[in-house]
């Protein structure tokens, strides 16, 4: 107990300074530390969330085709690509007529249509329907709507789970009944940015010049999503003027470890955003670059394992957990792999690591479970460890 505590503190105050020293330094070394996002967007270049580049820069997935055929391909099979979509591509509303769920003294309704879902809330006396804006989220673990009324956004109040096959209430929501039928429609988003920031992870170009244009938007997590607009790379490279090309879009490759976990954690929230909103407990579960980067994997082995050591961005995740396992030998082998390091060497299996050094737990609300990116030793009986 003891020494978890003060790992515990250890892991606090290291943040707590690195987070400082990111801050202050981030002009003159912006490649090394670890950052904010908030921050990253203002440097020069592109970076995802960025909503500073011109609608007509951006040329969606298609126009890329021509000459990346198979990421093209096998990116469109992504829940990514998926992030969010219009109520009709949603196989989740799709294969249900009707969805409901009762939260006293409301009903709730999710009906198809001939085009799109319709959504109703009703107290028993008066109703209110809307067509839902978009579905968020491919609907493996689960599914939010968006609706818009009177100008305004909301987040559905209910959410449907494949787990239940049904609707229950969206996660993070108050679990108070609401006491107007308007507030019961969801939560709306009226303080600034939050909608902007939804679409921003969400979906591409859905903020351009600096303005949040929800109209023209390209549904989902596409190229052009991560690596910014594609006009000029493609101008270029039609007129074979190569150099001038790979200039003008990011290859995330190149980046160093530090901004490559960083890149990732623009979306999936990066360790010093993790900081910084005071996510603790299992709240922080999904915020893989955090997690991994408490890992000693991460920390004694100079930044030697980024989200890319395990996941093609162009590909849906590989689901048999023994696929890992080489990754893990790649560093935890005796004798070491030529001109590699070698870390220690498991006494107790020589395979399907992840399976017990990257437990899955359960998020409340969520039903669901997700992966624990904190690479460790789990001790008998040991429960999240923050
Ligand atoms: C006319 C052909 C062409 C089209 C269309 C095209 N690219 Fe490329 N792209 C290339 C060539 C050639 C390279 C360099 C060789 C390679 O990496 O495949 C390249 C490289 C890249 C790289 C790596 C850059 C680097 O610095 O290594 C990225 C990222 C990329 N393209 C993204 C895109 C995206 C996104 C689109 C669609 C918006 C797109 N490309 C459309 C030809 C094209
Ligand atoms: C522009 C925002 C954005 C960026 C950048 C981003 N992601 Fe994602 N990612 C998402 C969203 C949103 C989802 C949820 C998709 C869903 O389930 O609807 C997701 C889901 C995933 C998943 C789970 C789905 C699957 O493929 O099985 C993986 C793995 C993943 N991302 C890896 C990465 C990696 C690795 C990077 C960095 C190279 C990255 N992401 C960068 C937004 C982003
Ligand atoms: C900072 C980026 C970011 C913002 C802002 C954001 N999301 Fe997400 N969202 C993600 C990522 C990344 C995932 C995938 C997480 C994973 O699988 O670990 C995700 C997953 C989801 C999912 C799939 C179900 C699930 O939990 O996996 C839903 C639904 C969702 N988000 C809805 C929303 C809504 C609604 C908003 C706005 C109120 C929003 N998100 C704002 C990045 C974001
Ligand atoms: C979630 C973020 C993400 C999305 C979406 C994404 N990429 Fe990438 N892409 C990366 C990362 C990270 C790398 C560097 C690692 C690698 O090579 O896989 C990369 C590398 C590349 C490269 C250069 C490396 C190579 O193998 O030639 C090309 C070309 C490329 N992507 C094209 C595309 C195209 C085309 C799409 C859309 C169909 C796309 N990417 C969608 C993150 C993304
Ligand atoms: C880039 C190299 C690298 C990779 C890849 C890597 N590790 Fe590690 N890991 C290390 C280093 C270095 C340490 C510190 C102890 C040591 O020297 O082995 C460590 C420590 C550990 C520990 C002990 C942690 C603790 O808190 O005591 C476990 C368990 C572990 N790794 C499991 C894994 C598993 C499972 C994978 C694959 C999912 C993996 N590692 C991938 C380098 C790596
Ligand atoms: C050492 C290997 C490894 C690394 C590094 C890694 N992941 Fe994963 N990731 C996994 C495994 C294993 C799963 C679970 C696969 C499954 O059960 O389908 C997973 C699942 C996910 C999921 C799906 C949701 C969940 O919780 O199960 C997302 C999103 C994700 N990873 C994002 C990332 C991001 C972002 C990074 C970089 C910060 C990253 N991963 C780094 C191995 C890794
Ligand atoms: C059945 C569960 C299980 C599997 C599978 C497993 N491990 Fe372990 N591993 C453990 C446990 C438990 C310990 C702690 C042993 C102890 O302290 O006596 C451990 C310890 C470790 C350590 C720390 C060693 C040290 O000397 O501190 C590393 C590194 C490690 N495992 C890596 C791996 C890798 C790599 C794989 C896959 C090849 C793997 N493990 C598969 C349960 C597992």
């Amino acid at each position: 107990m003891p020494m978890r505590f003060g790992r515990f503190l250890f892991g606090l105050a290291a943040l707590s300074i690195a987070v400082a020293f990111a801050r202050s330094v981030k002009s003159l070394v912006p490649a090394s530390v670890p950052m904010a996002t908030e921050d990253r967007v203002q440097l020069p270049g592109w970076w995802p969330t960025k909503g500073t580049a011109s609608r007509d820069e951006f040329l969606g997935p298609d126009a890329c085709e021509a000459c990346h055929a198979s990421k093209v391909r096998t990116q469109k099979q992504t829940p990514m690509a998926h992030a969010a979509l219009r109520p009709e591509d949603s196989e989740a509303l799709r294969s249900h007529e009707q969805l409901t769920l009762s939260l006293p003294p409301y009903t709730y309704q999710i009906s198809r249509q001939e085009a799109g879902s319709l959504y109703s809330v009703t107290d028993g006396k008066q109703t209110i329907s809307l067509p839902l804006s978009w579905a968020f989220g491919l609907g493996q673990s689960g599914q939010t709507y968006i609706l818009e009324r009177n100008g305004t956004f909301y987040e559905s109040r209910v959410s449907y789970f494949p787990v239940l096959d049904g609707l229950d209430s969206t996660p993070g929501q108050s679990q108070a009944a609401p006491s107007t039928l308007e507030d019961a429609l969801g939560r709306s988003m009226l303080y600034a940015g939050e909608t902007q920031r939804c679409f921003g992870c969400h979906t591409t170009a859905s903020t351009t010049n600096r303005r949040f244009d929800p109209g023209h938007l390209i549904p989902g997590v596409t190229c052009e999503a991560c690596h910014g607009p594609g006009a000029k790379h493609v101008a270029a490279m039609k007129a074979e003027k190569i150099k001038v090309g790979l200039k003008a879009i990011l290859d995330p490759g190149q980046l160093n470890p530090v901004d490559q976990v960083d890149f990732c954690g623009a979306c999936h929230r990066s360790y010093v955003d993790v900081v910084l909103s005071k996510t603790f407990g299992i709240r922080n579960l999904r915020f893989q670059p955090y997690r991994l980067e408490r890992s000693q994997c991460w920390i004694k082995s100079n930044s030697g394992i980024t989200c890319l050591n395990c996941h093609n961005p162009h590909q849906p995740r590989a689901r048999d957990l023994a696929s890992y396992d080489d990754r893990c030998l790649s560093c935890h082998r005796s004798p070491a792999p030529t001109g590699g390091r070698s870390g220690k060497v498991c006494a107790v299996s020589t395979n399907n690591c992840v399976s017990c050094h990257m437990p899955k737990y359960e998020v409340p609300g969520m039903h669901a479970k997700f992966t624990d990116h904190f690479i460790r030793v789990i001790r008998k009986d040991e429960g999240y460890f923050d």
